[in-house]
């Protein structure tokens, strides 16, 4: 059997595979199961900012409305609400630390620079291993430019890691322009990781009913395409971790991530399609690559993927271009 011990965001983990954030990490029961299976880490159902700032302002009015400006009350109240809300978050990551071993990541999804610090420390007092910060806006209004956006992310990762010592990864979308240079802003700030990427919900048309619904949810097989070569080419340019998120559906795709220079990688959808079992699946398809390539540990299989990576990432990227649309007639 081949060694399949990582480290990711300093993590001491007996596999790459973690189960990213959603649904499946969301009750005990499940994250249990999944632990059971043999996951690497799992990473919570995030925690929304929307939520946490919403509770807390419908929460101060019907306080206000008691207690008029009373600062004191205002303190407590600030302090109480923010322990109430998290109580139910609390409560899943005791239950699961009491009954299994498996590194628990908590996931914000966060959207702006606001009043929810608080939360990330909380997450450290009830003791998981690490956060991960679901950078997620859409930026659909005109009015803001990219930069804009970009320093508010900065903001947030700064103000974070201001607040934690546990090691903090940022999870974000593919979309940006400058997508090299903004991960290498995250690395400089002191993230522990990067996780490439975030799946964002698409919303279609039902012809039929006349109404809006949901388009698909789950990635396809076919959709690891982007975060492999992401991947790939920021390895040798980032100091942080590099953890792969999109499309992994097989063994296949789990050992290509891992050649591309992956630290961990996590799978969502095909947990959904397939159950939980199919982490076994993974996992074992995962050994039968090392066997057959003779690789004894995860290192090792960086290192190969090294071996076949040309020195420069632009060249790669050109290289890649040119061989197979220059050709294509
Ligand atoms: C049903 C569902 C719920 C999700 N919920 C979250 C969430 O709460 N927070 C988050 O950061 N990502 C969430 N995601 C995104 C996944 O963590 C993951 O980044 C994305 O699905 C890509 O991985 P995959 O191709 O393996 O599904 C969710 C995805 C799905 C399918």
């Amino acid at each position: 059997m081949s060694d399949l011990r990582t480290k990711y965001l300093g993590l001491e983990l007996k596999n790459p595979l973690l189960v990213g954030s959603c649904g499946l990490t969301g009750t005990a029961d499940s994250i249990l199961n999944l632990a059971d299976k043999g996951v690497g880490g799992i990473v919570l159902k995030s925690l929304f900012e929307e939520e946490i700032i919403m509770e807390y302002e419908k929460n101060l009015k019907e306080g206000l409305g008691h207690a008029d400006n009373n600062l004191e009350f205002l303190d407590y109240f600030d302090y109480q609400l923010k322990r109430d809300k998290f109580d139910g978050y609390r409560r899943l990551i005791d239950d699961i630390k009491s009954k299994c071993d498996v590194p628990v990541i908590a996931s914000i999804n966060c959207y702006s620079v606001g009043e929810w610090f608080a939360y990330a420390k909380l997450l450290e007092e009830a003791g998981v291993n690490a956060l991960e910060l679901n950078l997620y806006r859409i930026p659909s209004k005109i009015q803001i430019e990219a930069r804009e956006i970009i320093e508010s992310y900065l903001e947030i990762v700064k103000r974070v890691k201001e607040y934690v010592t546990i090691p903090v990864s940022v999870k974000i979308s593919p979309y940006f322009t400058d997508l090299a240079n903004v991960v290498s802003k995250f690395d400089l700030l002191g993230v522990e990781g990067v996780v490439l990427f975030n799946r964002f919900y698409s919303p279609d048309f039902d012809l039929e009913n006349d109404r809006i619904i949901s388009g698909p949810v789950y990635s396809s097989a076919r959709d690891y395409a982007n975060t492999l070569r992401w991947v790939a080419m920021l390895k040798e340019q980032v100091t942080c971790d590099l953890c792969a998120s999109g499309g992994v559906h097989s063994a296949d795709t789990l050992f290509k991530m891992l050649l591309a220079g992956a630290d961990s990688v996590q799978v969502v959808s095909a947990l959904y399609k397939n159950g939980a079992g199919f982490v076994r699946d993974l996992l074992s398809g995962l050994q039968n690559w090392m066997v057959k390539k003779n690789l004894a540990s995860i290192q090792d299989i960086h290192k190969l993927g090294r071996s076949m990576m040309p020195e420069n990432a632009e060249v790669f990227e050109r290289v890649q271009f040119m061989k197979y649309f220059g050709d294509h007639n």
